[in-house]
């Protein structure tokens, strides 16, 4: 029983895609286990996949969005604007069954729905933060986990998972997001940008300073006076690896290992920030074993990503062949498929 946050303050790295089909895929591995989906981002990009891609998922979400009350994770964060400080242990009333709407995805994947009412709703997440009780920081940034409490107690606490998809920038909801979370994600894309935006994260959410004399996060300092916890680093992913030749592949990977020096630098200095797996391994000593524990790679699945994210198939359950997507028909190979579903399966199977 985990609570993931997928998380990176970059935009477009596939935190969505990869909730989506790692949510997917793990429910399909687990049947016994029931399977949470927070979705935490205002473009609710996770929740569209999930209840059937950009028609039918579209259709449903803005359906789900218009009923009272409103069963989203805004609808949650509503009532505790008007209830900050005390929980109204209301939580298991905000989950959808994502089967009931797209039968593509395996019947113990539950969902808070997201919700672009988070943006206009964030200025007053923030205000409940202060004035209030001497600890109103820390009560208002435990409300996703008193969320994912409720859940988890309506469920007799059976096993579980939690998947939390966040938005890029390190707003409110994004650190209600991480407080939330017991062990990060940090997905990123092999472009030039991507090592500064996860040096961002390291030193957003670990104060690990870039330049001497730079001001930590108010996030980091608050988590350590309220002697509260942060999620450990779990796993960095390199996203959608191309493989269009072997230069591209090659320099994709110039970059993974570029990040995974700066994370391997972290971890040297604050290996009380990662989280070790599978549980029972052995503390890698070598930065060898450090990458095989903590640096994974998703290829880039072209079309059948397109097809799988458009249509809410999770990439294990597309078949190949013609697909019709927005009136278009497009082609999923089967090769397409055959790199990306073990890449997938494996990735998940590291999931603890
Ligand atoms: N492995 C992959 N192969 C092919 N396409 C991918 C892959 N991962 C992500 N994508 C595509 O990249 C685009 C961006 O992905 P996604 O929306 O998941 O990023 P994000 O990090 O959630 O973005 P945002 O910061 O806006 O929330 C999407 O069109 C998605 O389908
Ligand atoms: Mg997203």
């Amino acid at each position: 029983m985990a609570i993931y946050a997928i998380w990176n303050n970059k935009g477009g790295v596939g935190k969505s895609y990869l909730t989506f089909q790692i949510a997917s895929e793990y429910a399909r591995q687990n049947p016994h286990k029931k399977i949470l989906v927070v979705d935490l981002c205002p473009q609710a990009n996770s929740s569209s996949m999930l209840l059937g891609g950009m028609e039918r998922g579209e259709e449903r979400l803005s359906r789900i969005h218009v009923q009272q009350p409103r069963r989203t994770i805004s609808g949650y964060i509503e009532e505790r604007i008007r209830s900050p400080y005390v929980s109204p242990n209301t939580g298991s009333s905000y989950i959808t069954q994502v089967s009931w709407h797209n039968n593509s995805v395996p019947s113990n994947v539950y969902l808070v729905v997201g919700d672009e009412q988070l943006e206009t709703q964030s200025s007053r997440v923030s205000s409940a933060t202060s004035p209030g009780p001497q600890d109103a920081w820390r009560i208002v940034h435990l409300w996703i986990r008193d969320l994912i409490t409720d859940i988890q107690a309506s469920w007799n606490n059976e096993t579980n998972c939690v998947f939390i998809d966040c938005n890029p920038s390190f707003s409110i909801y994004t650190e209600l997001a991480l407080t939330a979370a017991e062990r990060l994600v940090i997905p990123f894309s092999a472009d030039g940008s991507s090592k500064r935006a996860v040096k961002a994260v390291l030193a957003l959410v670990y104060g690990i300073q870039r330049h001497t004399g730079d001001a930590q996060s108010e996030f980091f300092l608050n988590t350590d006076r309220y002697r509260m916890s942060l999620p450990t680093i779990y796993m960095y992913v390199g996203n959608r690896l191309t493989q269009m030749n072997s230069s591209s592949a090659s320099a994709f990977r110039t970059v993974v290992n570029e990040i995974g020096d700066e994370i391997w630098n972290v971890w040297r200095t604050t290996p009380q920030s990662f989280c070790i797996h599978p549980g029972g391994a052995s503390t890698p000593v070598s930065q060898r074993a450090f990458r095989e524990m903590f640096q994974y790679e998703v290829n880039d699945a072209n079309t059948a990503s397109v097809v799988s994210g458009a249509l809410g198939i999770p990439i294990a359950s597309l078949t190949a062949g013609q697909k019709n997507v927005a009136g278009k028909n497009i082609t999923v190979n089967q090769s397409q498929l055959d790199r990306q579903v073990p890449n997938i399966r494996d990735l998940v199977q590291s999931i603890e």
